[in-house]
């Protein structure tokens, strides 16, 4: 395995060296190695705790809100609140520094990219950390809003006690058409695409590196797990985002990418 390793890894730094544009597609994965859980993959992953399509599907909270509430409080505020950026989000944001990453696709909503340095985060599902009204649109601190439902759920609005939703997209709910634009053009404009820490099963985003692969990138994925797109990728790295992505940065050229 130590040789097929070192061969894949040969490959993906000469791929990396050689492109010209570079975007990067992540996934919950990503921000496992900052103390947040995935959804999928592993016993503690949030959607064998909790079931999505009731928590964080936009019908039932508009129904009923308080349950996606307990969920906010129990699953999510902590560990979003102590998570910082790891070595895999700031070899992204050094790559972009270098000028030598484009932009970073996001599924996350922990803002950890942005937090790491990332400057063009295209944010797919929206970011937890905003916290809007939906009456009045009155915008809400994370903190503030876990401070709140100490004493109420669900947390009413400060301005006008309408309810309160973080502005990320459930299930149910459109991807924001902008950033779906965004996305779909730096897809078109790169010519590598690097699929970080993500299941690639929720649509349409997990459509994004098909989509790179059907106009002529090159597709590379760092995953701990086989997805269905390893057959079409030109290079699959199963080794943790923390551990790859400062390797890869420096076969970009970046010298000192953490
Ligand atoms: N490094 C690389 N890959 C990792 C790491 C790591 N440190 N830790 C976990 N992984 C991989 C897992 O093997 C898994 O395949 O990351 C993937 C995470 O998959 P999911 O939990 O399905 O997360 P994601 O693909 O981002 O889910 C997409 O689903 O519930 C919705 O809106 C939610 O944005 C989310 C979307």
């Amino acid at each position: 395995m130590v040789g097929e390793w070192a061969e894949r890894l040969a490959r993906a730094e000469e791929i990396v060296a050689r492109a010209r544009q570079i975007v990067a597609f992540t996934g919950a994965g990503i921000s496992s190695e900052s103390g947040i859980p995935t959804y999928r993959d592993t016993n503690d992953a949030i959607w064998e705790k909790y079931d999505s399509e009731t928590i964080a599907e936009i019908s039932h909270f508009r129904r009923d809100p308080r349950n996606f509430w307990r969920f906010f409080q129990e699953a999510r505020y902590v560990a979003m609140s102590q998570a910082e950026p790891n070595p895999g989000h700031r070899a992204l944001a050094a790559m972009e520094r270098a000028g030598r990453l484009h932009s970073v696709i996001t599924q996350n909503i922990d803002g950890l990219h942005q937090q790491a340095g990332s400057q063009r985060v295209i944010e797919l599902h929206g970011n937890t950390r905003r916290i809007l009204c939906l009456e009045c649109g009155e915008r809400h601190a994370f903190e503030e809003v876990y401070e709140i439902l100490q004493l109420r759920n669900p947390p009413p609005c400060r301005a006008c006690g309408g309810m309160l939703k973080p502005d990320v997209v459930f299930f149910g709910e459109p991807l924001p058409a902008a950033a779906l634009m965004e996305a779909g053009q730096a897809i078109a404009d790169c010519d590598l695409l690097i699929a970080i820490g993500s299941s690639l099963v929720v649509y349409p985003a997990a459509a994004l590196p098909e989509q790179a692969k059907r106009q002529g990138a090159d597709l590379m994925l760092v995953n701990l797990t086989p997805t269905a797109y390893d057959s079409i990728a030109d290079v699959v790295l199963p080794a943790s985002a923390g551990e790859v992505l400062p390797a890869l940065a420096r076969a970009a050229g970046v010298a000192d990418p953490i």
